[in-house]
């Protein structure tokens, strides 16, 4: 049973014989993410104090510029994931290919993946505003013992085992599902243990914020645009407030706490939208349906679309259900 302010620690291992397969691997590797975050978040919280700010100098593979602690993140993910032989392969927003880890050795019988946004608002860094960390697990669908490939991670969001974010705000909190609902642990940095204080968190079936970057609204399609007006509206408990950082996981977590709706829907200039389908948009939905909230491109479901490569983009639409639904209406009143 869980109860608050019991420690990550402890729930994880509380929990293990509620997963479907239980063989202690995912509690390892969540408590891997766990130490991970620790590393990331002492790094982030100095940020203004030593040499960590600004840009690295280089491009990831999807021609946005690195920060420092971008690619600091992404190490660090990585290290302890693999150092830990606790994965097989791992996906990242900022690495050009999926890393295959030991998986040519037969010995190694690891099953799962994991797909990681290192760092998640990355322009927020600069400024000290909340940014975050995505991830996304996997069982492998090749067999164990043999090297992964592709197929292993572009698997459709509704077969993801768990997913999670953790997030660098005024405090900083690890919020994960193994399917089983959502829990989030706020870490205590003087202990450096993370304990539950956000039990069962659920999104409020309708809310009043909505999250969009309206800078854009010309280039938006016209279901959005008339979302938004509609937004705007006074009439019921309309206008809603607009609230948008620019970081997803923050935008993501105050929504599912107060009601709201997020939304980067395609525009002229990213015709498929900008935010990546397994790194940000899958586990997010996850999340959000664990927690009784809606994720959808406009049209279908975040969880069942095939994915078709790596660094793939999509609409995304995510928050309370009846603002999910609503804005779905709009997009597919309008065909252009
Ligand atoms: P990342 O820092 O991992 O590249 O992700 C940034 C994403 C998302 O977190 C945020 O909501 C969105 O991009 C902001 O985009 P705009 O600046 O275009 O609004
Ligand atoms: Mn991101
Ligand atoms: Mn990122």
């Amino acid at each position: 049973m869980s109860r608050k302010n019991q420690t990550l620690g402890e729930f994880i291992i509380e929990n293990q014989t509620s997963f479907k397969y239980t063989s202690g691997e995912l509690s390892r590797l969540i408590n891997s993410i766990r130490l991970a975050a620790k590393v990331v978040n002492h790094e982030v919280n100095k940020a203004g104090l030593v040499d960590i700010l600004g840009a690295f100098g280089d491009t990831n593979i999807q021609g946005e510029d690195q920060q420092k602690l971008d690619v600091y993140a992404n190490e660090k993910f990585i290290q302890t994931l693999t150092n830990r032989n606790i994965v097989c392969g791992i996906a990242s927003e900022e690495e050009d290919h999926f890393i295959a880890i030991n998986s040519q050795d037969e010995n190694n019988q690891n099953k799962y993946v994991v797909l990681i946004d290192p760092l998640d608002g990355s322009s927020n860094i600069d400024v000290n505003v909340s940014v975050g960390t995505i991830f996304s697990v996997f069982r492998r669908v090749t067999p164990i013992g043999t090297p992964v490939t592709l197929e292993d991670f572009l698997q459709k969001g509704n077969q993801q085992v768990a997913a999670g974010y953790i997030i660098y705000g005024t405090s900083t909190m690890l919020v994960y599902t193994t399917g089983a609902g959502v829990n989030g642990f706020t870490l205590n940095p003087a202990i450096g243990a993370f304990y539950l204080s956000h039990p069962d968190m659920q999104f409020p079936e309708d809310g009043n914020i909505y999250s969009v970057n309206e800078g854009n609204y010309i280039h938006f399609p016209q279901g959005v645009k008339d979302y938004i007006k509609y937004c705007q509206m006074e009439e019921g408990n309309r206008p809603y407030t607009s609230r948008y950082i620019g970081s997803l996981v923050s935008d993501f977590h105050r929504n599912m706490i107060k009601g709201g709706i997020y939304i980067y829907p395609n525009t002229s200039k990213n015709p498929t939208g900008k935010l990546r389908l397994l790194y940000e948009c899958n586990p997010m939905a996850f999340i959000a349906e664990q927690a009784l909230g809606k994720a959808s491109d406009g049209f279908t479901r975040i969880l069942d679309l095939q994915p078709t490569e790596l660094h793939q983009r999509v609409p995304f639409f995510c928050g309370s259900k009846i603002m999910v639904e609503e804005v779905e209406e709009f997009m597919q009143k309008v065909t252009v």
